[in-house]
C-alpha cells in the first residue's frame, strides 16, 4: 500500500503537536525548531503545479508534527482533492484530537482516502511512549475513521506493548479496521540507555537493525528519482524526500510561479544527484538509498501490513514469522 515506487507528495502541515513522544525529534530536540503552521496558500500554488498531476498519494503527516493540530487542515485536505480528484489522501496522525471533532474531518474524507493512527499498544501502555495521548479520543476517531476511510493501525513495538500484538489485533478487527501496520523500529541503537538498560527497547526479535555494509564506493538507487517523491515541510520548504529535509542545504523555499521546474531542474539537486554516482554521495543517501542486495533494510523500521479480513490464527502465523525474520 505505502509502496516507495508509488508518485507521492508528503506535507508536513504543521510541527505542532499536544504528544510528547520521548524519540521524536521535536521532544528530544526543541531548540532545533520552531513551531509553525504551513500556509494553506503556498500549499495551494504548489498542489497546483503540473509535476503533481500523477500522485498517487498525497501524504500528511511529516518529521515534527501531527496534521491534525493544524487549524485549517480540512482546508488542506478540500484543496487537494479539488486540484486531484483521483489522488488518494493519507493522515498519519497519532488520534488525540484537539478542538475538533473527529467526525468534521472525517465528513471531508472519501473512501479511497487513508487514515493511519500511530497508536503503541492498548489503554493501559501506548501513553508510555504515545505521551498525552487521550484514550477515548483515539478510540473514537478510529470508529469514525473505519466507517467511511480505508483505516490503518500503525503499530511500533516496543517493551511495553511488545505482549498486547494479538490483543491490539483483535480490537482493531472490532473496530473494522481494514490494515494492522506491524513496525519493528530501529531507535533502539544504545543512545538511550539507562543504567545499560532501554527502557523503550523491545526484546532483541522485535528491534529492526538496518545492517551496515562497508562499500568503499556505494552507488544510490534513489527512491525520489523520476520526480516520483516529494516533500514539503511547514517552513514552506521542498526537499527531494522526509530524510534529506534535515539537511537546510536541501530545503528550497518553495515560492515563486516557477518554483517547481526551477527546482527540480535547478543547481541544488543536480550536485545532490551527480554526488549519487560520483563514489561520495550525501551521508543521508548513503543511508536511506544505497544501492544493494539488501536495499530494503535502508529504512529507519521494518513493517508487516496485516490484512485484517484473515483469520486470526492466520494472522498470528505472520506475526510470529515476522518476529523471527531479522
Ligand atoms: C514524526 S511522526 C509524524 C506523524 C504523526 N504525528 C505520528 O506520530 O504518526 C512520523 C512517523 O514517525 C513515526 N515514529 C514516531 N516515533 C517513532 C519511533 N520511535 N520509531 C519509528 N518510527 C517512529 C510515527 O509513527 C509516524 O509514522
Ligand atoms: S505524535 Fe508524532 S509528531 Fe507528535 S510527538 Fe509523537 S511522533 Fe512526534
Ligand atoms: S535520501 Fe537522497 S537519494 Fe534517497 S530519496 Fe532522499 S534525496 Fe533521494
Amino acid at each position: 500500500m505505502f509502496t516507495t515506487k508509488a508518485n507521492y507528495l508528503y506535507v508536513e502541515p504543521t510541527s505542532h503537536c499536544v504528544l510528547k513522544c520521548p524519540r521524536c525529534p521535536r521532544t528530544y530536540s526543541p531548540e532545533s525548531y520552531s513551531p509553525n503552521h504551513l500556509d494553506l496558500n503556498v500549499y495551494k500554488d504548489f498542489i497546483q503545479s503540473k509535476y503533481f498531476g500523477n500522485l498517487d498519494y498525497v501524504e500528511f503527516g511529516g518529521n515534527l508534527g501531527d496534521p491534525i493540530y493544524h487549524p485549517e487542515i480540512i482546508s488542506f485536505i478540500s484543496v487537494t482533492q479539488e486540484a486531484l480528484p483521483s489522488t488518494k489522501v493519507v493522515i498519519h496522525t497519532n488520534g488525540t484530537q484537539g478542538k475538533r471533532k473527529w467526525e468534521d474531518m472525517v465528513n471531508q474524507l472519501r473512501g479511497i482516502d487513508i487514515v493511519l493512527f500511530s497508536v503503541d499498544g492498548l489503554e493501559q501502555s501506548n501513553h508510555h511512549y504515545r505521551v498525552n495521548s487521550n484514550w477515548e479520543l483515539i478510540l473514537e476517531g478510529m470508529r469514525i475513521s473505519a466507517k467511511k476511510c480505508h483505516t490503518v493501525w500503525k503499530y511500533i513495538v516496543f517493551s511495553h506493548n511488545q505482549h498486547l500484538i494479538e490483543e491490539a489485533i483483535k480490537l482493531a478487527k472490532q473496530l473494522d479496521i481494514k490494515t494492522f501496520l506491524l513496525t519493528k523500529s530501529s531507535v533502539f541503537n544504545g543512545d538511550w540507555l539507562v543504567d545499560g538498560i532501554d527502557p523503550l527497547a523491545p526484546t532483541a526479535n522485535w528491534q529492526f537493525n538496518p545492517s551496515v555494509d562497508n562499500f568503499e564506493k556505494p552507488t544510490i538507487s534513489a527512491r525520489c528519482q523520476n520526480q516520483s517523491m516529494h516533500y514539503l515541510d511547514s517552513n514552506g520548504r521542498y526537499s527531494p524526500c522526509c530524510w534529506i529535509n534535515t539537511d537546510n542545504n536541501f530545503c528550497i523555499s518553495a515560492s515563486g510561479p516557477d518554483f517547481i521546474e526551477k527546482t527540480l531542474n535547478g543547481e541544488v539537486l543536480r550536485n545532490l544527484k551527480e554526488s549519487w554516482s560520483s563514489g561520495s554521495p550525501h551521508s543521508i543517501c548513503g543511508r536511506k538509498c544505497r544501492d544493494s542486495s539488501n536495499n530494503q533494510k535502508r529504512s529507519s523500521h521494518s513493517q508487516l501490513e496485516i490484512n485484517l479480513n484473515q483469520e486470526i490464527n492466520v494472522i498470528r502465523d505472520m506475526v510470529e514469522d515476522f518476529s523471527r525474520s531479522s
